[in-house]
């Protein structure tokens, strides 16, 4: 029986105690996991033993994400603004994801969030061209949230639906994209293999 279902993998950019892009990533999820056939894998850096850059162990987790990030159809990216940029822990995980990468050809959503008035433009931006620059195809409209400390409540709610709808729409248009642009070409692949079987 063939698998249509669509595989996301989200890479938390924050390890901070009680970080706010966790948040927004819970909530990203929450929108997929509405979704139907579509299946979510929560990347948590800090649970991954991932080596500096060219500091290659055995038994790091770089295997593990790789393996992951292989396993996806689609991937979001998750970082907060951290001096002006995207935050090094992604950085690491782009890093360890593989020369060439494991991120190539697929298409990401990036997702940003900072405590200032600005959001997280600049290091949306910076993201962008390092996911482009390792040859992912980088969906257009990211999503930047702007003093994400007053976004949310205790329970890890969006307290506006703008911001709710904000956020939710990082893993819905990822999805459409998906079944837009690569559904079809899966499809037709399938038909081919299943004629020459
Ligand atoms: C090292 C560091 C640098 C930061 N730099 C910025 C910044 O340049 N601009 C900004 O708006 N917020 C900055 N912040 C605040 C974060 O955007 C804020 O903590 C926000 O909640 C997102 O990060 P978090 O996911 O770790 O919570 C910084 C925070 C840290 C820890």
């Amino acid at each position: 029986m063939i698998d249509r279902t669509i595989s996301i993998a989200i890479v938390q950019g924050s390890v901070r105690p009680g970080n706010f892009t966790a948040k927004a990533v819970a909530v990203v999820a929450d929108e997929l996991r509405q979704q139907s056939q579509v299946s979510v894998d929560v990347i948590d850096p800090a649970t991954l033993d991932l080596p500096l850059p060219g500091a290659a162990s055995e038994n790091s987790g770089a295997e593990q994400l790789q393996e992951r990030i292989q396993n996806a159809i689609g991937v979001i990216l998750a970082t907060p603004e951290y001096h002006g940029g995207y935050s090094s822990v992604i950085k690491l995980a782009i890093e360890n994801m593989g020369f060439p990468s494991v991120l190539k050809g697929k298409p990401v959503a990036l997702l940003g969030v900072a405590a200032g008035q600005i959001g997280a433009i600049k290091a949306l931006e910076q993201l962008r061209s390092v996911v482009s620059h390792v040859g992912a195809i980088v969906l257009p409209g990211p999503v930047s949230i702007a003093g994400v400390q007053g976004k949310f409540d205790e329970g890890g709610n969006v307290i506006d639906a703008q911001t709710d709808g904000a956020i939710r729409s990082v893993g819905t248009n990822l999805v459409h994209y998906i079944h837009d642009n690569l559904c079809p070409k899966m499809a037709l692949e399938e038909m081919v293999r299943a004629e020459a079987a």
